[in-house]
């Protein structure tokens, strides 16, 4: 089947999930992003690349650092964004999703980065404008559901490249609400992709989708196993909005058997990172002692998004139909 990502040159048309996306292109993303941080570390200067361009935000979920960044990204590329209020638009009159989309295409939108919570979503608006001849706009998937978080995946691999260079002597845990958490899913077909030496989950067998092993990824439901000898720790927040019943007996239980404290950060390596998507519970997840701590680059995950996603960006609305 056709990788609906890419056009017939196998060029990056729409982001819509790492699932599937080779691995040059990955490179290329993180390659290119690293052209735009190395233009200054913190001051990232404005380059004509979408000049002339619009960028709709699309948010139907709540974000801070996702749709910030998006902003931020799309400035610097000289694009002009349009955040819809979501809450003000027709959506919220009952107007289907393929609607607003085809109202705002005939906006001339160029660019849609939508967050929805449900899974599919940005693959449902991606093949509505393909198979409506609306190829030259493109769709970047900014979370849906419990499927995907594509750039939060890609300024993982960022945040991990950077430090630690190479990914193929990395043992990399992802500890928490796997089963809800589309940043989980996203981060594990990057890191396999990327040749990742071992990729671990850590979590209570309720917050555990099965099908894991067959990721490529080992099992732990000890914590303390599971952290031993590690280099990158990604902790994953509770995703309370998406859970049905009581999966868990008390976010103070889970504390203590899968927060992050930092007598378990000591059993991973001296020099392994700390890094969290955001946003991060305190206490529940993740001690502040450890969140706060020296070998958390949590916010710097957060700036490396900005030249993340103007890579997204300028690669996708660089493709031809
Ligand atoms: N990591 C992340 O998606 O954060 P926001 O929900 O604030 O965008």
């Amino acid at each position: 089947m056709k990788n609906p990502q890419l056009n017939k040159n196998g060029e990056l048309q729409h982001l819509l999930g790492i699932d599937g996306l080779p691995k040059s292109i990955i490179n290329h993303i993180l390659d290119t992003a690293s052209s735009f941080v190395s233009i200054g570390e913190r001051e990232l200067k404005k380059v004509p690349l979408m000049h002339g361009k619009s960028v709709f935000n699309l948010f139907f979920e709540n974000s801070t650092r996702t749709r910030t960044t998006f902003e931020i990204a799309a400035k610097r590329l000289s694009a002009d964004v349009i955040n819809l209020n979501i809450a003000a638009s027709s959506a919220s009159k009952g107007e289907s999703l393929l609607d607003t989309i085809d109202n705002l295409a005939a906006m001339h939108a160029d660019m849609f980065v939508v967050r929805h919570a449900t899974s599919g979503a940005p693959f449902l608006l991606a093949q509505h404008l393909n198979d409506t001849k609306q190829h030259h706009v493109h769709v970047v998937n900014a979370g849906d559901g419990r499927h995907e978080h594509p750039t939060q995946g890609l300024l993982d691999m960022y945040t991990i490249r950077h430090y630690k260079k190479d990914f193929s002597n990395l043992t990399v845990a992802i500890v928490g609400d796997v089963l809800h958490s589309r940043v989980a899913r996203s981060d594990i077909h990057a890191l396999t992709t990327l040749g990742a030496a071992e990729v671990r989950v850590i979590g209570p067998r309720t917050l555990l989708p099965g099908g894991l092993e067959q990721m490529g990824v080992r099992v732990f439901t000890n914590m303390n196993e599971g952290l031993k000898g590690v280099d990158v720790v990604i902790m994953l927040r509770l995703q309370n909005e998406r859970m049905n019943g009581a999966l868990l007996p008390s976010t103070q239980e889970y504390f203590k058997q899968y927060g992050l404290t930092p007598e378990r950060l000591a059993l991973a390596k001296p020099d392994a990172i700390v890094m969290h998507p955001g946003p991060m519970n305190r206490g529940v997840e993740i001690d502040s002692a450890v969140a706060d701590g020296p070998q958390a680059v949590i916010l710097s995950q957060v700036t490396f998004g900005i030249a993340v996603r103007m890579a997204v960006m300028s690669i996708v609305s660089g493709s031809n139909a």
